[in-house]
């Protein structure tokens, strides 16, 4: 490895060899030669890594009593499912399209959580049908629609009500969940919360096993943890003294942060978790409430950075006196973070990596929109030129999960490292698959 002191490398098995960017073993220019940009790659032992730093902070701390669930919005496609159910996690799921891939890849459906502020009745009933274990009930209707339905199927249909606790995770103001005028869940503060578990427990087929409360994404702080875990905790025993219900299971949700750029803290999974597992056991023996069953919900933490993304170069636009462009050839139809909520990443260019970074520009896409922005104010080599490529680390998490065919442009493919091989997992949209839904 040569001396690359100045390049942020800030994911795992990225290296330098020979001025050339490699990830895994493999050149990344090699990569884009064959399979094209832009192009996903991801790691598939960064992925499992990840699933069993999760799973053994939970059992060292909670033995038998924790569980974690992959929340597959972050990246949903049957190889994830399958990676998942081999690790023996839970899954997360939103919408009929994430239950429908995961049956796609056998998952077993007593093992997924399904949530979504608004499930239509469509959406309630095809997941009653495939058996899903449990619904996180984000509204009244959907409560008693539930109730009807799994009425009709003669079953007592498991669910946990999604709680807001009215904690401020300090992260994006659109990826917080947990404040009290949230879009999601019902509100402590408003007695919305209390109202919601009263009619809960009074209906014939629903069976309330617990409360969830995730109360954002991309969370830094464990203290955000801690003081959720104090307001549910005092809830749970609110509701255990006034109605005798006392919870079965509770779900933290997920948000642990991921390390876009060099300045991010490096969040260590491992002591993280166990820390939470720790104050929750402690919150729980404090208030003489006997351990439900805990879950965690991460998604971004598990792929985030498991990924990167290959760019080509097309304009290099340097407007004298204001600033340069460089354009590649994706944009916003693969990745929205940044022009949704500014979210920064790290880019660098994949070959002559050791040059100096001596010119700033915006990265730009190839879509019609002024919005359609990846990064200002990046630092890269002043020779960059069309045709060359630039990577885009940390790509794991709400990217391809996030793409659309805007400009009717196709969503670029996915490759898989795996065990020193390359497989690919998401084929590249073609233009006959553009037009595929057209009558
Ligand atoms: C209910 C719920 N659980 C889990 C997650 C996963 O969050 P993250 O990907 O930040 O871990 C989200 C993210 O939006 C969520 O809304």
């Amino acid at each position: 490895m040569e001396d690359n002191k100045n390049i942020d490398l800030i994911i795992k098995k990225l290296n330098i060899k020979s001025n050339e960017l490699y990830f895994s073993d493999f050149k990344l220019n090699d990569l884009a030669n064959k399979y094209g940009t832009p192009l996903y790659i991801v790691d598939e032992e960064l992925i499992r890594e990840k699933c069993r730093l999760f799973k053994k902070a939970i059992k060292d701390s909670l033995k038998n009593n924790g569980n974690i669930l992959y929340a597959s919005k972050a990246l949903s496609a049957k190889f994830i499912y399958e990676i998942i159910k081999d690790e023996d996690l839970g899954i997360d799921v939103v919408s009929t399209g994430e239950i429908w891939t995961a049956k796609f890849s056998n998952f077993d459906m007593s093992n997924a959580f399904f949530h979504s502020n608004n499930k239509t009745d469509f959406d309630i009933q095809f997941a009653i049908n495939n058996k899903i274990g449990y619904f996180v009930v984000d509204s009244e209707e959907e409560l008693f629609l539930i109730d009807k339905f799994a009425k009709e199927k003669n079953i007592k249909q498991n669910i946990f009500i999604r709680i807001t606790p009215g904690i401020d995770p300090h992260t994006y103001e659109k990826v917080a969940t947990g404040k009290v005028d949230s879009k999601f869940g019902f509100s402590i503060e408003t007695g919305l919360a209390e109202d919601i578990i009263k009619k809960a427990l009074e209906l014939k087929n629903i069976n309330l096993i617990g409360f969830h409360c995730h109360v954002g994404s991309q969370v830094f702080d464990t203290q955000v943890f801690f003081d959720t875990i104090d307001v549910m905790v005092k809830f749970i025993k609110f509701i255990f003294e006034k109605y005798h219900f006392l919870v079965a299971g509770l779900n933290m949700g997920g948000g642990f942060a991921v390390r876009y750029v060099k300045s991010d803290k490096q969040i260590n999974i491992y002591e993280n978790v166990f820390k939470i597992c720790e104050y929750i056991k402690k919150k729980f023996n404090e208030n003489s409430l006997e351990m439900p069953q805990i879950y965690f919900e991460p998604g971004r933490s598990i792929v985030a950075d498991s990924s990167i993304t290959i760019y080509t170069v097309g304009s290099v636009k340097k407007i004298p006196n204001y600033k340069n462009y460089i354009s590649v050839d994706g944009g916003m139809g693969d990745n929205i973070r940044y022009a949704l909520y500014g979210a920064k990443y790290t880019y660098l260019p994949i070959s002559n990596v050791l040059d100096e970074f001596d010119e700033t520009y915006d990265i730009v896409g190839r879509f019609c929109e002024s919005g359609d922005e990846l990064q200002r104010n990046v630092k890269l080599p002043s020779n960059i030129k069309r045709g060359d490529r630039i990577a885009c680390l940390t790509t794991g998490a709400y990217q391809y999960s996030m793409a659309s065919n805007y400009n009717r442009v196709g969503k670029p493919m996915m490759i898989m490292i795996s065990n020193g091989k390359i497989r690919e997992v998401i084929k590249r949209e073609t233009l006959d698959d553009i037009i595929r839904l057209d009558v």
